[in-house]
């Protein structure tokens, strides 16, 4: 094995200093202050919004929450800056001075953070019709921000290093070996589970599968692996750890039996990875042929709805 894949190896087996604790804590308070602000607007126009367009105008939330009022304009300039913020991330592919700041997979998910919100926060500012220009824009910004949670699964199927030809093919097996002799060493985990785990169909088979039936198939084997992994944990739990972990699909306290099983869950999404990786590199390069153009005629549209506003006195 090359020295860089035994470093690589090592980092991977050994705990290291976690340097994204801080980023994943700012994420998920940003994904409640998400759910909670929405959850807030919905409870709040419920009654309003289910009112046919005749009747609105004369609810007593008709003059906040129609989309020039109050709460209706302030969401729009909400939907505004999040439309912003989710094109930060494919101008700073573009904008070297960007580029520089901050690491892009941190961007990737504020990007996805925010292309999962804005539909709902344009939702509520569109007061659920979807008519015109607007509507239109609408539609495609949906389509686009659920086809970004397929093309999110894809991104992380690929190996970064890959991608950028620092880590080659060659090297991804020897991690892959070298990690399976790590196990095998570490002898904490029953042999014939820890086998179905790290069992992957045929190459040859894979590579024959129409790329749709691939992607099924990609996240079939994620969810199984998921299982196997709680098979392994539940061998070492006692009826208590059943409980607390939940059929052992949440670690244990055991920390030499949570690096094995990590370890183990680590090759298998290795392996799988591997035996895709024509296929995900295949898929994800046709997605971006969809979600970057959607994009961008949902930007055209969206701009013209606010130009026309504009136009219309409403600023
Ligand atoms: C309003 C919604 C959204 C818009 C307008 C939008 C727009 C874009 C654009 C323009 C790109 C760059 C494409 C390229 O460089 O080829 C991009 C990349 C991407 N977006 Fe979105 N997006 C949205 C929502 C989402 C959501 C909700 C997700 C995930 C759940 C997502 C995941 C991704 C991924 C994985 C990439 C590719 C990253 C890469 O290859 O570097 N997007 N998006």
């Amino acid at each position: 094995m090359s020295a860089t894949a035994a470093v690589r190896v090592a980092e991977r087996v050994k705990p290291t200093v976690d340097t994204e604790r801080g980023h994943r804590i700012r994420l998920r308070l940003l994904y409640v202050l998400a759910v909670v602000t929405n959850l807030a607007i919905f409870v709040y126009g419920f009654d309003y919004y289910k009112l046919s367009a005749m009747d609105r105008p004369f609810s007593p939330k008709h003059h906040m929450l129609r989309p020039s009022g109050p709460i209706g304009l302030y969401l729009g300039f909400m939907g505004v800056a999040l439309f912003i913020g989710i094109f930060l991330y494919p101008i700073r592919k573009h904008w070297a001075w960007l580029g520089q700041i901050g690491k892009t997979r941190h961007w990737l998910d504020i990007h996805v953070l925010m292309g999962l919100t804005a539909p709902f926060i344009i939702a509520f500012h569109s007061t659920l019709k979807f008519r015109g220009i607007a509507g239109m824009a609408f539609w495609i910004m949906f389509a686009v921000s659920a086809s970004g949670v397929v093309g999110r699964y894809l991104y992380a199927q690929i190996p970064r290093r890959v991608t950028t030809v620092e880590l080659s093919m060659k090297e991804l097996q020897e991690l892959q070996e070298s990690l399976s002799r790590e196990l095998a060493t570490q002898r904490l985990l029953p042999e014939a589970d820890l086998k179905d785990l790290l069992r992957m169909p045929n190459a040859q088979q894979v590579a024959r599968l129409p790329i749709p039936i691939a992607l099924i198939y990609m996240m079939i084997l994620d969810v199984v692996r998921m299982f196997g992994v709680a098979r392994l944990r539940r061998h070492a739990l006692s009826v208590g750890e059943y409980l607390t972990t939940l059929f052992g699909f949440f670690p244990t306290q055991h920390r030499e039996l949570e690096k094995a099983i990590h370890a183990a869950a680590e090759e298998a999404a290795l392996s799988k990875r591997l035996l895709f990786l024509s296929r995900s590199q295949k898929v994800f390069h046709l997605w971006h042929v969809v979600h970057k153009p959607f994009s961008y005629a949902f930007a055209v549209l969206a701009l013209l709805h606010i130009g026309l506003q504009f136009v219309l006195g409403y600023f």
